[in-house]
């Protein structure tokens, strides 16, 4: 198995060398509208907004922001293929411009012009980021009137074009029934409330700077392709950042292509190949004993589960987890021009898998570098 990454270093309102309805699913989170951090960025991209900005129009300043967004939103609506999904992660903004303090929704903003282009809208995830800091209560503290709530989530939207994916050849089928998820994963994964991705959580090992705070936590990424996507299809992140999209695909194996206008992130992104290999692998390892130590407890609990994963032996709640499979990277290939091919192992056993120690439930589990041996796998 083999899967080719493709980074962009350009403006993502106009993507020419992607063709029309060649992706399969969108992963992205935009610089959020009103949002100081991204004011110069917005600027440097309509001088306009800076106008508005200085003379205090902030409510002109979010729609100029926005007709920016729009016009990257047109161009994943024409390369998405039917039957697609999109999944945008966006927080809204509070902001005070000369007196006036007020929300700018960017969330709602963003679903209304995604509806107006024709894309349908599924339940969205909110995901609830812990802030903890003492002055998180605003306005005028215990009088009434005044005071406004915390504002501690973002949303991932969900919105499809067109209709149900079908899988029909045997061959498809196959492929989706490998990229299952486990039945507990599902649980978690499938909920509309996220409380469990803190904002540092997954980092590559050493290799990517996640000094920038905007980036989002590659668990986020992951999940997104694995819920929404199946292996070797290709995922879009326009507003690439520092490549989080682009390593939760490697990861999952699927293909990918990252769009970023800031050439400065060049140098963060290109480590993303030579780190990937042991962080994907020590990565998907932990999914696998996550599941191994969710199967022990259960097993205690409420006796044997019913089914036997094919590929490692080990117990699933479901039929459909029975062929999961995950795919360990072996090499990276950096072809040039920003372009990087993974190759994957095709054996469950090279991920190295060794079922954990009994005591493992329930704690943070740690890589094994030793090979698999199927009979340790009972639970
Ligand atoms: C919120 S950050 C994305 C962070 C990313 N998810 C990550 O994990 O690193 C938004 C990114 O969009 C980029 N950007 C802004 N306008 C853009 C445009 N018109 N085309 C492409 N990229 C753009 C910014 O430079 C910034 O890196």
């Amino acid at each position: 198995m083999k899967t080719t990454h493709k980074i962009l270093f350009q403006d993502a309102r106009e993507l020419k060398e992607i063709a029309s309805e060649s992706v399969d699913l969108v992963v992205t989170s935009p610089p959020y509208p009103m949002i100081e951090m991204w004011d110069e960025m917005f600027s440097n991209q309509n001088p306009r907004i800076q106008d508005a900005l200085a003379g205090g129009d902030g409510k002109s300043a979010h729609a100029l922001m926005h007709e920016i967004l729009d016009s990257v939103w047109d161009e994943v609506f024409r390369v998405l293929k039917n039957d697609r999904f999109a999944c945008i992660n966006i927080g809204d903004a509070t902001r005070k411009v000369r007196n006036d303090f007020c929300l700018y929704s960017n969330h709602a903003r963003v679903l209304t012009y995604l509806l107006n282009i024709g894309f349908s809208a599924l339940p969205d995830i909110l995901w609830r980021k812990q802030a903890n800091t003492p002055n998180k209560f605003m306005g005028s503290g215990m009088l009434p009137a005044g005071a406004y709530v915390t504002l501690e989530h973002e949303y991932i939207l969900i919105v499809r074009k067109g209709s149900k994916r079908e899988f029909k050849t045997e061959k498809e089928k196959q492929n989706r029934r490998e990229s299952a998820l486990f039945w507990e994963e599902r649980n978690i994964w499938y909920s509309d409330v996220w409380t469990d991705i803190k904002g540092t959580e997954q980092k590559l090992s050493n290799a990517i700077s996640r000094s920038r705070s905007a980036a989002f936590p590659f668990d986020l990424a992951y999940r997104l392709i694995n819920m929404y996507a199946v292996k070797s299809d290709t995922i879009l992140d326009p507003f690439l950042g520092t490549g989080t999209t682009v390593a939760a695909a490697m990861t999952s194996g699927r293909n990918s292509i990252g769009v970023e206008i800031d050439k400065s992130f060049q140098h963060i992104l290109c480590p993303i190949a030579h780190g990937i290999i042991d962080f994907s692998n020590d990565y998907l390892h932990d999914r696998l004993l996550r599941h191994v130590a969710f199967a022990k407890t259960r097993t205690e609990k409420s006796g044997p589960l019913k089914y036997r994963n094919k590929h490692y032996g080990f117990p699933v709640v479901t039929s459909q987890e029975q062929f999961i499979l995950l795919n360990g990277l072996k090499e990276v290939r950096d072809c040039g021009d920003n372009i990087f091919e993974v190759m994957y192992t095709a054996e469950p056993q090279d991920l190295n898998f060794q079922q954990p120690s009994a005591s493992i439930a329930g704690k943070k589990v740690k890589s094994y570098n030793r090979p698999i041996q199927p009979s340790m796998l009972d639970v």
